[in-house]
């Protein structure tokens, strides 16, 4: 009798959880980087990634039921959050098959649409459990990418957030998935979007979206800094820090999230806009696109430099400077030529010019600014991603926006995409080729990673 009830218990234990599924094995495409040293000498390091578990098949536990089909949560299996959690399985990934993942060596590519997926978002990981974690202060991280195949409104990511390192199956156990099954994402936007928060499925007050067969906006959102290191096409380009008031992940709570995803953009406690560094939207506009200055028909190196008020590791950060390198050629970041804003680098006299000049509120220096953003830096996750934008067709980083916003005014033409050439419909249709590779990412104490100018 005792030994019966120890084991329901356990058994009862055992399933009060988001859960893990075996019906596809998870097999994470290795991946290898460089850890460089302030030598200049660079060691190999065996990395993998691992896809998010947003994309992930979701189904019953005991078998191959779906818990979510297109956009909508099954009122069976999913009557609540932890229910739903307890009920559910993400499954194992077919990366090549099903989300035209692959890898080779030091190199990751993404294709945009495979069958019925869309996009696709992958985390660098230290070993099959755990994210790989970095220190971006007094550091500067590199890597090469080839956008010459991204059109207007496709948009091949490259950044970092402060997700936990175990997708917080520590913090909250009931997460059994970890990091193995990508969970555990969270951004500056505080996306709601998310199937699991904390354990907990997302399902309560979950909205399907109107017009995304695959998604919806649930009635909670996932908070943490982002580091944009590069957000671009083959047109535009722009790096983007975004603090939060916590430098881990934080759970919120419907509109009070803010960001994209909330009626309220303003209401939550991070910087959903950020400190845009765009060489058009800073008045250059034949630095970077096609044929241009920093040529996107061909791979560039991108190098990111986190400088510190006093060059220690746990210094105030200052300065977050680019260099791109091609052709053997160091090429510094345009300088801004908007009157007004000047530099070539997002410093705080940069963001708070920019913020004055373009009319824009400044919800980044609310939000702390650099000081605060350079806290959330000290452990942060790589991001690798390709996606197309619901919201706002990608204007924001490569058209001109505000949507319909005069040309003439400060900041509003950000890349040469004309208006809504960039909307899902269409780019999903003619552009699911599309492809972004990412390779030969370095990282280490500054001028470790590229041979920086004399
Ligand atoms: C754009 O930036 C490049 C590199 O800094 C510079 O040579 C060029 O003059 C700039 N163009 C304009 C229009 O400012």
């Amino acid at each position: 009798m005792y030994q019966r009830a120890l084991l329901f218990s356990a058994l009862w234990t055992a399933v009060q959880a988001q859960q893990a599924g075996t019906l596809t094995a998870e097999n994470h495409p290795p991946l290898t980087w460089q850890q460089c040293t302030a030598g200049g000498s660079c060691t190999e390091q065996t990395g993998s990634v691992v896809l998010d578990a947003n994309w992930r098949w979701l189904h019953s536990v005991q078998g191959s039921q779906n818990c979510y089909t297109g956009n909508t949560w099954d009122a069976g299996l999913c009557p609540d959050n932890v229910a739903c959690a307890t009920n559910c399985a993400l499954d194992g990934a077919d990366y090549r098959g099903t989300y035209g993942v692959t890898t080779s060596g030091n190199a990751l590519t993404l294709q945009f649409a495979t069958g019925a997926n869309i996009g696709s978002r992958l985390y660098l990981l230290a070993d099959d459990e755990t994210y790989q974690t970095f220190n971006l202060l007094n550091s500067e991280f590199t890597f090469d990418v080839d956008a010459s195949r991204l059109p207007c409104g496709l948009n091949g990511a490259v950044y970092f957030v402060a997700m936990d390192a175990d997708g917080g199956s520590g913090r909250y156990p009931e997460n059994r998935a970890g990091a193995r099954y990508g969970t555990g994402y969270c951004d500056s936007q505080c996306p709601r979007d998310i199937k699991f928060i904390n354990g907990e499925a997302n399902a309560e007050g979950w909205t399907p979206s109107t017009n995304n067969r695959n998604t919806g906006v649930g009635g909670r959102g996932s908070c943490c800094p982002e580091m944009d290191i590069w957000e671009a096409n083959s047109i535009s380009t722009a790096y983007t820090p975004h603090p939060c008031e916590s430098n881990t992940q934080t759970i919120c709570e419907g509109d009070n999230c803010g960001g994209t995803y909330s009626a309220t953009r303003y209401a939550g406690t991070c910087d959903p806009d950020g400190c845009d560094f765009n060489p058009t939207r800073m008045g250059n506009d034949s630095f970077y696109g096609p044929g241009s200055l920093v040529d996107s028909t061909a791979p560039v190196t991108v190098v990111t430099q986190f400088l510190t008020a006093d060059g220690t590791s746990t210094g105030a950060l200052s300065d977050i400077r680019r260099f791109y390198v091609q052709n053997g050629r160091v090429i510094a970041n345009a300088e801004s030529n908007v009157a007004g804003v000047s530099g070539n680098s997002i410093t705080t006299e940069f963001c708070n010019a920019q913020k004055s000049v373009f009319a824009n509120d400044n919800v980044f220096e609310q939000k702390g600014g650099l000081q605060a953003m350079g806290e959330g830096l000290t452990d942060m996750v790589l991001t690798l991603s390709l996606w197309d934008d619901y919201y706002a067709s990608m204007m924001w980083l490569d058209s001109v926006y505000p949507e319909g916003a005069d040309r003439n005014s400060p900041g509003a033409v950000r890349g040469t995409c004309e208006p809504g050439v960039g909307e899902p419909q269409r780019v999903e249709a003619q552009f699911g080729s599309a492809t972004v590779t990412y390779s030969n990412i370095k990282f280490g104490p500054i001028g470790s990673t590229f041979q920086a100018p004399a």
